[in-house]
């Protein structure tokens, strides 16, 4: 009989273990150097432009300010740029992703943060984009109301789940808790690409205070 359960590569699967957050900038400060050519080349890292594409359907204002959370190397906000939003600003845990979002020149302001800390963001964005921060954390979903701080009033958040965590650690289930603790509105979840290389799928979480 024909099994159809894929080997995880190693690198892929650092990143899915529930790291303490020194071990997680530790993974991205060794990572960020070869991190383009081996998600997209290799692994077949298609998140980035399934957000964007649903991002640019539900924020029509390209002069929209738009936070990229957990922004890496900026693949999202060079493909926001792509798509002419014109205010993309972006944080990160990792100075040395920050580091590969900055040559880019497409944020007008880049910050070193942890989205599980406390994050001095004034909440002054229309959309929050986040993608491939969101795995196998259980914590994970109970974070979504911090990147609803930063919005301001009628604006929403796009956040990307690799498939393997949201089935490895229920997140459907715990992001009804979420849901329920801190009352905000889901609008939708979609099926996205992912890893396409991985066989790995996502999903695309739209979300509203
Ligand atoms: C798989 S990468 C995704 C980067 C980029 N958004 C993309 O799609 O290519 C995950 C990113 O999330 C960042 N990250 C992980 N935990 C974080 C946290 N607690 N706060 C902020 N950023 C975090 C990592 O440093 C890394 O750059």
């Amino acid at each position: 009989m024909a099994c159809n359960k894929q080997k995880i590569d190693p690198r892929l699967a650092q990143n899915y273990a529930d790291l303490a957050t020194d071990d997680q900038r530790a993974v991205y400060r060794q990572w960020a150097d070869s991190y383009d050519e081996e998600l997209i080349e290799e692994f077949g890292y298609i998140a980035p432009q399934e957000a964007v594409n649903a991002f640019v359907r539900r924020v029509p204002d390209r002069t929209a300010p738009v936070l990229d959370m957990g922004c890496g190397t900026g693949l999202a906000g060079k493909l926001l740029d792509q798509a002419g939003y014109t205010h993309i600003d972006g944080i990160d845990l990792s100075p040395e992703m920050l580091e590969k979002a900055a040559a880019l020149n497409v944020y007008r302001q880049l910050w070193e943060g942890d989205l599980t800390a406390v994050i001095d963001v004034q909440p002054i964005y229309q959309a929050v984009i986040c993608v491939g921060v969101f795995s196998h954390k259980p914590d994970q979903p109970f974070l979504i109301p911090k990147l609803l701080d930063c919005l301001l009033p009628g604006g929403l958040v796009i956040a990307t789940v690799n498939g393997k965590g949201w089935r490895d650690i229920g997140w459907a289930e715990l992001l009804e808790q979420s849901q329920r603790q801190h009352d905000f509105k889901l609008e939708s979840v979609d099926d996205i690409g992912y890893l396409t290389k991985q066989g790995i799928d996502g999903k695309l979480l739209t979300i509203r205070p």
